[in-house]
């Protein structure tokens, strides 16, 4: 039999849990055993009696919820030392942070566990289901907008009334990945006016269709701007000083900006400048979604809601960790069909992982004692 075990978050600031109620059946259905530790679920309102309830074990501490644990699912990377005692070779898949803190991952993979970055889920239609980049950046996109909306100082859609007209508020949405296409939604939901710049020419569409308006410079180079797997591409230094002309004029005029614009592997691109925030009017909200890798904007602080010159810039790094229920839900059902995977049906729930499938490969950052991901282990980091 397989024993899952889900310890409580070793960062107390995470709300959010690797297992939901439903997942914890799904995986008891399949014939595993889950060993949650009691508590664990508390930050996105699951209770130990509904786990209980849903056939998993709810154990105190985390020695003991780790006991036997042939897998171990966690929210963000745990220390290695919190996992002594967890046998070699037994699999840990979490949000991995696989770029940050290169001694934690490589005491990780020294302590033989065979180690799974969620975030390297590749982009395929198979591993939909699976790709918690896309289903965390959905509800951070929408908690930037409720944020951003709930700070500023004025009312989002234009409101006609006998004092008089209350005008739209002007919303910039920088990046048009998952999490920016949900900004987009939901403040034109809000009744904002809408507009939108990305690097990938594919956006341009996809901004359309949410009736908002693109703005870029569409050059041969933009043309060509988007890798195989979808993801944006560095762009020239002439490229980024074209666009960054057009961008700061359209800034000025701007009341609230979301940006959310990421280079996997590397540092967010710095997209508006600290002249650009003072070209705004006091009263704007700028929203950071790239804060932990850098950051878009140059006075964004990780964590921390600043003013600058009369412009409010919120740096959170955990958004999607704000809706700690929606969002353990869905990375609870993205881990459960990443582990369907490795579970043989046949045998009655024995690993069986096949380290050929793409998924598997795509994803596997250690084995064996060593980091085996392509993309940690060339000299340079990798490229994509
Ligand atoms: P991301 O989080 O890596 O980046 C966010 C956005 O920032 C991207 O759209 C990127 O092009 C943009 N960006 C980067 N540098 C920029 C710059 N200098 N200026 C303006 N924008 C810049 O991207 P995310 O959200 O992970 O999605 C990337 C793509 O993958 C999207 O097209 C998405 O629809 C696609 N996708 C495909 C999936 C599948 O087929 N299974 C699943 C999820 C996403």
């Amino acid at each position: 039999m397989i024993t899952i075990a889900v310890p409580a978050e070793g960062d107390k600031s995470e709300h959010r849990v690797a297992l939901s109620p439903e997942t914890a059946k799904k995986f008891t259905a399949l014939g595993c055993k889950v060993q949650v530790q009691a508590g664990a679920g508390a930050g996105a309102n699951f209770s130990d009696a509904e786990f209980k309830q849903a056939g998993a074990s709810v154990v105190k501490g985390a020695p003991a919820t780790l006991k036997g644990a042939d897998i171990v699912l966690t929210v963000r990377r745990p220390a290695a030392a919190s996992l002594k005692g967890v046998t070699k070779g037994a699999v840990l898949a979490c949000i991995l942070d696989p770029f940050s803190d290169k001694a934690g991952l490589s005491a990780l993979a020294k302590a033989g566990l065979t180690v799974f970055s969620m975030e390297f889920m590749p982009r395929i239609t198979r591993a939909q289901s699976m790709d918690v980049l896309s289903s965390q950046a959905n509800l951070a996109g929408y908690k930037a907008v409720i944020d951003a909306s709930a700070h500023f100082g004025r009312a989002l859609p234009m409101m006609m009334t006998a004092a008089g007209t209350v005008p739209a508020a002007k919303v910039f949405i920088m990046g048009v990945g998952v999490a920016g296409l949900q900004a987009i939604a939901t403040a034109r939901r809000l009744g904002g006016v809408v507009t939108a710049t990305d690097v990938r020419p594919s956006t341009k569409e996809q901004v359309e269709s949410l009736a908002a308006k693109f703005v870029a410079v569409e050059d041969e180079e933009f043309k060509k701007a988007e890798t195989s797997a979808g993801y944006a591409k560095e762009m020239s230094a002439g490229y980024k000083k074209k666009q960054a002309k057009l961008i700061s004029e359209h800034v000025k005029s701007q009341d609230i900006i979301i940006t959310t614009a990421l280079i996997p592997g590397r540092p967010a691109p710095e997209l508006i400048s600290r002249a650009m925030v003072e070209s705004m009017k006091p009263g704007s909200v700028i929203v950071d979604l790239a804060a932990e890798r850098g950051g878009n904007c140059a006075v964004t602080k990780p964590d921390a809601v600043i003013e600058h010159k009369g412009v409010s810039v919120m740096g959170n790094t955990n958004l999607a960790g704000e809706l700690a229920g929606n969002a353990s839900s869905l990375y609870a059902r993205n881990l459960h069909a990443f582990i369907d995977l490795m579970i043989d049906k046949e045998k009655k729930c024995a690993l069986a992982i096949d380290w050929e499938d793409d998924v598997i490969k795509g994803t596997l950052v250690a084995r064996g004692g060593k980091l085996v991901h392509p993309m940690l282990t060339a000299k340079k980091g990798g490229k994509k």
